[in-house]
């Protein structure tokens, strides 16, 4: 098992201090709550594996509480079941729901609780960088574990924080849906932005069928990249950029600039995570196609990750 990368299909990385703990087959149901952040994801999933969705009530009161924090109710019974709670940690807000929910199902008697964090918020600061700091990943760890017995993530940061669980905790790769929309779209070639991203743009490439290629990106500042000078051949090319993560689109506009440059004809970009903040939307019109998948909802979610998951979650036993 690879504890570095992550694998595709049903593969995943595993982290926390445990060894993998293998399960007896669940005896139970598998039942599958969505938090608000993963709704569409969960209920694909639910529909993946062929199990219940169990619906939440988020407000008691019609307009929810009036200072804004969030409520919870769970709408059918999870007691003996293996629950699976799907909820992405951002924004805010939602951790403290996942935290909720989690805790809800405990108290209504799931008898085990995977829960799936399809895009792991605060994955940034998984380091103290300046003495003081909240090291914020494992804060997140550590209170994720109260309750769950396992935890699922996708691309996340840094794969060292799947370290800082005490429960196994084990990363899922989204590649192979991108690699499905790209096989089904006329993209010649797909690139990685960075570095980085060399390792998605092959397995993406792997199972699209099309050869893959790279830059390399020097990164300024938060808002700010720099290319660095390569020689491309995608002249008259449809090119797929591959990324896990889009998140102001700086990456991704400088890597399309220069693919027009060199004379592609068409660039569309493609990332497991979309959070589109800041001034992603106008960076973005430097692509003729964005697709993000449902990891995080936004106007460019066109991929799901449900059967990644779904794969993952047969895997557990
Ligand atoms: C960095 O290494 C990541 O893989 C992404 O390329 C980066 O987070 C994208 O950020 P932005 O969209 O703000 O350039």
């Amino acid at each position: 098992m690879n504890a570095r990368g992550p694998l595709s299909g049903s593969g995943y990385v595993q982290g926390g201090g445990a060894s993998l703990e293998i399960r007896p087959p669940s005896c139970g149901l598998v039942k599958v709550v969505g938090g608000s952040a993963s709704l569409p994801l969960a209920r694909a999933l639910a529909t993946e594996l062929h199990s219940d969705f169990v619906d939440v009530a988020q407000e008691r009161h019609p307009g929810g509480f009036p200072d804004g924090e969030r409520y919870v109710r769970l709408l059918g019974p999870v007691a003996g079941d293996h629950a699976v709670l799907v909820q992405t940690t951002w924004p805010d807000l939602m951790i403290v729901e996942l935290f909720l929910l989690a805790d809800a199902i405990r108290d209504a008697g799931a008898r085990r609780l995977t829960v799936v964090v399809p895009y792991f918020g605060y994955g940034r600061q998984d380091k103290r960088f300046l003495e003081g700091e909240a090291v914020s990943a494992k804060t997140l760890a550590k209170h994720i574990a109260l309750d769950a017995d396992e935890m699922l993530t996708m691309a996340i940061h840094n794969p060292d924080i799947l370290h800082m669980f005490p429960i196994p905790a084990r990363e899922v790769s989204g590649m192979p849906a991108l690699g499905r929309y790209i096989k089904g779209s006329d993209a010649d070639l797909v690139l990685a932005p960075d570095g980085n991203a060399i390792r998605f743009a092959r397995e993406a490439a792997k199972v699209s069928g099309r050869p893959y290629d790279h830059l390399e990106k020097e990164r300024i500042d938060s808002y700010t990249v720099k290319i660095a000078p390569k020689k491309l051949d995608v002249r008259g090319k449809s090119v797929a950029i591959v990324d896990d993560v889009i998140s102001t689109g700086g990456t991704t506009a400088t890597a399309a600039k220069e693919l027009r440059a060199q004379g592609a004809r068409r660039v569309s970009a493609l990332c497991v995570h979309g959070l589109f903040v800041g001034k992603a939307a106008e960076n973005l019109t430097a692509c003729d196609e964005v697709v993000a998948t449902d990891t995080v909802n936004s106007a460019y979610t066109k991929v799901s990750v449900a059967p990644e998951f779904a794969a993952a979650i047969r895997a557990l036993g």
